[in-house]
């Protein structure tokens, strides 16, 4: 049995789905335990790409079993449309999709209080998916979970309670006997098609782990959006960490093996928020002048900027990464100076580890290093020794100034476009 979990150790947009597409070739179950439609992950399939926001992408693997567990947020409509784009392409969800009981709903109310947020005063940049005001309800207690959404009479005592209490807000935007009328429409279309799904997800789980199945954890957005961790308020509302895995899958922290960091060359956000190493440095603005970057979300351009190494140490520690994937080094082809930020320079004090307050975050300066940049490309090489010198030194710094190993090297988008240096405890 391996248990393997998949984090972003950046601020998401890391290159995740192609990583854990890669991955999933080998894992009989492939899990989403946090997080929402706020997520992206571009697939390469039949050479086109393709996004999926909600449901594994391990799906497209036609034996795989994929859960969706009690730590994520469900849009029932965005799962409906979702899973009907797959059958278009004649993959079936059916028997392979595990619902738990416990995720709670996103709601179209949910989805107008991220907008009225965003609109006011207090914007960071979220995706209006409704993620945020979901997990508030959640932890308010005023949320639906997935097993009260497919019990009418329950769903519809709630769905009132929650009107009721969030109409002042709401009647800003929309006539609640409109937006009742909205959610109605189509609940009974998107209750029935979840009910066969939906499951407790905590027992299938432990059953596939007695049954010594490859399990497969996959996080959506990055270790910086973490709510506790991340560049708050700047940051999601879940827990993308190695440590969200136990409680938003209902799985004992012993039962995790190993977990992989995906690691992209250079860093890049979207959203709003400060930040350092990224925003400062003009040739960081090159890679978004290429047109490179998008938000597979979002479709907003990111903001591009050189490597941070103190970031990186900071999500290591925090995730127990123990592999490390390096994605999208292609993407520094033909520049002609590479920096890596080693550290923050903050009132003339030096910072190794990365800052909690939002004033030091927005006022620190990076100390890079300056490495040579390599031309020609670095696409189609096959073992490390193949790439351009001096893209062979960067990725040895990166290694030495993170502490840690890269064992995969990501050099495009397919998923055969990768190098493996050193094989570890994951399975390829
Ligand atoms: P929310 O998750 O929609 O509430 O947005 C909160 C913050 O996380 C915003 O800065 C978003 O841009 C960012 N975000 C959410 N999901 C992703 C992702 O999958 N990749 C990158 N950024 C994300």
């Amino acid at each position: 049995m391996t248990t393997l979990v998949t984090v972003g150790t950046q601020w998401g947009d890391e290159g995740k789905g192609k990583v854990v597409h890669f991955l999933s070739q080998n894992a009989d179950l492939i899990v989403r335990y946090q997080g929402g439609n706020n997520a992206g992950h571009t697939i390469i399939f039949e050479d086109k790409p393709f996004v999926l926001h909600l449901i594994p992408s391990g799906i497209l693997f036609p034996k795989k079993k994929c859960l969706i567990t009690n730590g994520v947020v469900i849009d029932p409509e965005n799962l409906y449309k979702e899973a009907m784009l797959l059958k278009s392409k004649n993959l079936d969800v059916k028997g392979r999709l595990f619902i738990s009981e416990s995720a709670h709903v996103i709601l179209p109310y949910h989805r107008y209080l991220d907008i009225l947020r965003e609109e006011g005063r207090i914007r960071i940049g979220t995706t209006r998916r409704g993620i945020g005001p979901a997990y508030a309800d959640k932890v308010t207690r005023l949320g639906i979970r997935v097993v009260d959404y497919i019990e009418e009479e329950v769903f519809m005592d709630l769905l009132e309670k929650n009107l009721r209490e969030k109409a002042p807000l709401l009647k800003k935007i929309i006539p609640i006997a409109k937006l009742r009328a909205n959610i109605l429409k189509d609940y009974r279309k998107y209750k029935n098609f979840i009910k066969p799904f939906v499951t407790n997800t905590s027992l299938v789980l432990d059953k596939a782990l007695k049954e010594n199945k490859n399990i497969l954890f996959e996080s959506a957005q990055g270790t910086l959006l973490d709510l506790d961790f991340g560049t708050y308020p700047f940051v999601t509302s879940s827990n993308p960490i190695a440590g969200g895995v136990c409680a938003g899958a209902g799985l004992g922290p012993t039962k995790i093996n190993s977990v992989l960091g995906v690691v992209k060359a250079y860093t890049t956000r979207v959203g709003e928020g400060p930040f350092t190493a990224e925003l400062r440095d003009k040739t960081g603005d090159y890679l978004r002048e290429k047109g490179q970057e998008y938000g597979a979300t979002t479709g907003r351009p990111r903001r591009c900027g050189w490597f941070d190494a103190v970031l990186l140490r900071h999500s290591i520690r925090l995730n127990g990464i123990d592999s490390l994937v390096l994605t999208k080094l292609d993407c520094l082809e033909g520049m002609e100076k590479l920096k890596i930020c080693t550290a923050y320079k903050y009132k003339g004090k030096l910072l190794k580890d990365f800052p909690a307050s939002r004033l030091v975050q927005q006022k620190c300066t990076p100390v890079y290093e300056e490495l040579p940049g390599f031309t020609g490309s670095v696409k189609g090489a096959k073992k490390f020794s193949d790439l351009p010198v001096n893209a062979q030194r960067y990725v040895k710094r990166m290694e030495e100034l993170m502490g840690a190993k890269i064992n995969l090297i990501s050099l495009g988008r397919k998923r055969e476009e990768i190098i493996v240096l050193e094989k570890s405890k994951i399975w390829y």
